[in-house]
């Protein structure tokens, strides 16, 4: 037997116990005649204390960081207790010692916090794994793994695998693909999520499916994007929007309990999207604090006349603009020249884009200040306050631009504002249901409509008819937003958590024709639709229910829970930003008769 107890479990109560330990060398102390060894294993460190002979013979053959040892020895009190590590009280003096295996003097500290910078922990992945810090990581994603199991078999639901080796089904991003030997010039795909296979088992009368379940998506990579990541994908037949709405809120309560200890009694909030986007101008809003845009002017809805912008205001940032809106940021009124000044430069940068901010500070003493007081007079700025319902103490920030770059600014500029603020509390859950998505989106690029979300999402049944009656053909790129297939929505809903997306589904369409002509709207033909989906359509043909799911991002709420921004630290192999995993050098090329067998001749 290697060992008899681990490095994380030994106390007062064992004292004078004969134990076995094995682990790894985390630190070597020397004090004259004796040695303190801090021996680590993934349950804990206990402190080993070498005496006599073997501290001499340690001295001809030393210890080093991330050794392997076997010590045997007794349980002793110590005399200078470490209240921070829960085997503190206790030390072992070790009467055998056996070095198992030895290790080379590792790249960094394996502390938590270490001196090895992001690229060399990620080389040495498998060392930074040993680390307490990335350890209480992955500990929490089993966690989060085990309850979302035990919610979803409590449930009825059934794990049951499906393929990697697939044909492409596009949902946004590019596939992975792997050449197919046995069938030379074609190629798999690997699954951008395994959405028709789920959809299949509906029609095979499984109804209630799930899997913990690898994703594959070639797209640009971000703090939560992962080219492989892992989907909670769920599936259930017989079902209405409300009834998976209340199915999963609960599961995601379930794993707030279970994982971080929260209660989280209170019904999910919920909104559309249209709300979303024009309180927020977001589709995924942090809700954890309270300041909404205050809408002055905009093509996207009718704004109540007392509330809008004067159509000439003599200013013509705003006059020129398509777009104006407004956040009150509270009790910012006494910010000063370098403070809105350093406002000005970020809304500037290029990931935000704006040519500029225009802000109004109301001040304790109800005067009114703005950048833009050559333009509007103090009752005319009056109104303005008043449109943007500013309370005394607020500072009113404004941009005005192109409607889509606005908005997604101002959303930007709220969020900053939230965490300059200390709004966006860690420690503090907020989820929320987005609904009522658009079914279709403009793709700029090639100037057509795509589906938002995929294609097999169903339409809002009132807007069936818009869909079937109208082309998806774009005549004027600028005027997209006239179109009707701008208008139509989705029975689609995101799962938001503090700002995040963590999930996205959708109820599907399960009629063949209605199916079909959704591929038409999206532009195409009966052959290519065939070809692409034949499988799928053909299924709709044999009885298929009505059914819907959704799929969360497994990552991102590990990433969440454990109060992280990044996902890879939640991830055991993570690849860095250009999808490399530096640790296995891949990707690698491969040999030329590897290339011969699959057919494939380079060009590069
Ligand atoms: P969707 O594409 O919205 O839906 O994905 C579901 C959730 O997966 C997470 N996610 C990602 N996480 C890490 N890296 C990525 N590259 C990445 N892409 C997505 C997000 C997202 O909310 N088949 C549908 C689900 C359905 O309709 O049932 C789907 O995949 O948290």
């Amino acid at each position: 037997m290697y060992r008899t107890h681990t490095c994380g479990e030994l106390s007062i109560a064992d004292i004078n116990k004969e134990v076995t330990l094995a682990g790894w060398v985390q630190t070597v102390r020397k004090f004259g005649s004796i040695t303190f060894v801090d021996l680590r294993d993934r349950y804990g460190i206990t402190q080993l204390l070498f005496s006599e002979t073997l501290n001499v013979e340690m001295d001809a053959n030393p210890l080093g960081r991330e050794f392997v040892l076997q010590v045997k020895g007794g349980v002793n009190e110590r005399s200078n207790k470490n209240k921070n590590i829960p085997t503190g009280d206790i030390e072992i003096i070790v009467s055998e010692l056996r070095v198992l295996n030895k290790s080379a003097v590792p790249p960094f500290t394996i502390q938590d916090d270490t001196d090895g910078g992001d690229d060399i922990r990620m080389k040495y992945r498998f060392l930074d794994l040993r680390r307490n810090a990335v350890k209480k990581n992955i500990e929490l994603r089993y966690a989060v793994n085990r309850a979302a199991r035990n919610y979803l078999h409590k449930n009825n639901f059934i794990d049951i695998e499906t393929p990697f080796l697939i044909k492409s089904t596009p949902e946004g991003a590019r596939d992975f693909v792997v050449p197919s030997r046995m069938n030379p010039g074609e190629f798999y795909a690997l699954p951008q999520s395994p959405q028709t296979f789920k959809q299949l088992l509906m029609v095979s009368g499984y109804d209630r499916y799930y899997q913990i379940v690898k994703c594959f998506r070639d797209e640009d990579l971000r703090a939560d994007r992962q080219p492989e990541f892992t989907q909670i994908d769920c599936e259930m037949a017989f079902v209405e929007q409300e009834d998976i709405l209340q199915m999963f809120e609960s599961m995601i309560k379930d794993i707030f309990k279970e994982v971080v200890g929260i209660e989280y009694n209170e019904p999910v909030e919920r909104m559309t999207w249209e709300e979303a986007m024009w309180n927020y101008g977001n589709d995924k809003p942090d809700i954890r604090f309270d300041i909404k845009l205050t809408n002055l002017k905009s093509p996207f809805r009718e704004i109540p006349e007392k509330q809008q912008l004067a159509a000439a205001t003599g200013f013509n940032v705003f006059d020129n603009a398509e777009t104006v809106i407004a956040i009150n940021v509270p009790g910012c009124s006494d910010y000063s020249r370098k403070q809105t000044d350093e406002l000005i430069e970020w809304v500037k940068r290029p990931q935000i884009g704006m040519g500029g901010l225009a802000f109004i500070k109301y001040n304790h003493d109800e005067t009114i200040k703005s950048s833009f007081d050559k333009f509007f007079n103090e009752v005319e700025l009056g109104f303005l306050t008043d449109h943007c319902k500013a309370k005394r103490g607020d500072l009113i920030l404004i941009l005005a631009g192109k409607e889509e770059r606005t908005r997604k600014a101002i959303s930007d500029l709220r969020l900053y504002m939230g965490e300059r603020l200390g709004l966006r509390k860690p420690e503090e859950f907020k989820l929320l249901w987005v609904t009522d998505f658009p079914l279709f989106e403009y793709d700029e690029e090639g100037n057509r409509w795509v589906a938002r979300h995929h294609p097999f999402t169903s339409p809002k049944p009132e807007h069936i008819e818009v869909m079937i009656n109208n082309a998806a053909e774009i005549k004027n790129a600028d005027k997209y937003l006239e179109h009707p297939y701008a208008n139509i929505k989705a029975n689609a809903y995101d799962m938001v958590l503090n700002g995040n997306e963590i999930g996205g589904g959708s109820i599907r369409i399960f009629q063949k024709d209605l199916q079909q002509k959704m591929f038409t709207a999206l532009g195409m033909s009966q052959e290519e639709a065939q070809y692409k989906f034949g499988f799928l359509i053909g299924a709709f043909e044999y009885g298929a229910p009505p059914h819907g799911g959704i799929a969360f991002g497994f990552d991102r709420l590990c990433a969440i829970l454990g109060g992280s921004e990044s996902i890879r630290d939640f991830i055991a192999f993570p690849k860095n930003n250009s999808g490399r995993d530096i640790m296995i050098d891949a990707p690698s090329t491969i040999d030329d008769k590897q290339l011969d067998e699959l057919n494939i001749k380079l060009n590069l």
